[in-house]
């Protein structure tokens, strides 16, 4: 993979070790939540809820490929975007997200964009 202006790729974990349960990797001091989600999709997020900043590798993935947070069962799609909040009011909960890292799939590795040094972007 190759660099561009917005930042480089970085090899993050074997494609083969990617699966539906939530891992914890870090990467540069940067704790990172993986895992397959809808259609096998492979996802990335700082790993901070942005609901009260518990591990979201903590959690676990539905049926649906969803990530649920273990601490209140906030529920976030591949995209980052919470989806389901149990008990709040959805005023509350619209136009929050995790903090997403992208990746890509290429070569049997998981990669992510992180700035030249190996900082995982968000964005
Ligand atoms: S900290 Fe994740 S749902 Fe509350």
């Amino acid at each position: 993979m190759t660099a561009d202006a917005s930042g480089t790729w970085t090899p993050l974990v074997a494609s083969a070790e990617v699966t539906k349960q939530p891992q914890r990797i870090v990467l540069a001091g940067v704790a990172l939540v993986v895992w397959r989600a809808a259609r096998g999709r492979p996802a990335v997020f700082i790993d901070r809820c942005p609901h009260k900043d518990f591990p979201l590798s903590s959690g676990r993935r539905t049926f649906f490929g969803r990530l649920v947070c273990d601490a209140h069962g906030w529920e976030f799609v591949a995209d980052g975007t919470c989806v389901r909040a149990p008990g709040r009011p959805w005023s509350e909960v619209a136009g929050r997200h995790a903090s997403v890292v992208e990746c890509r799939e290429a070569g049997g590795q998981l990669w992510v964009r992180t700035t030249p040094e190996g900082t995982p972007l968000v964005g």
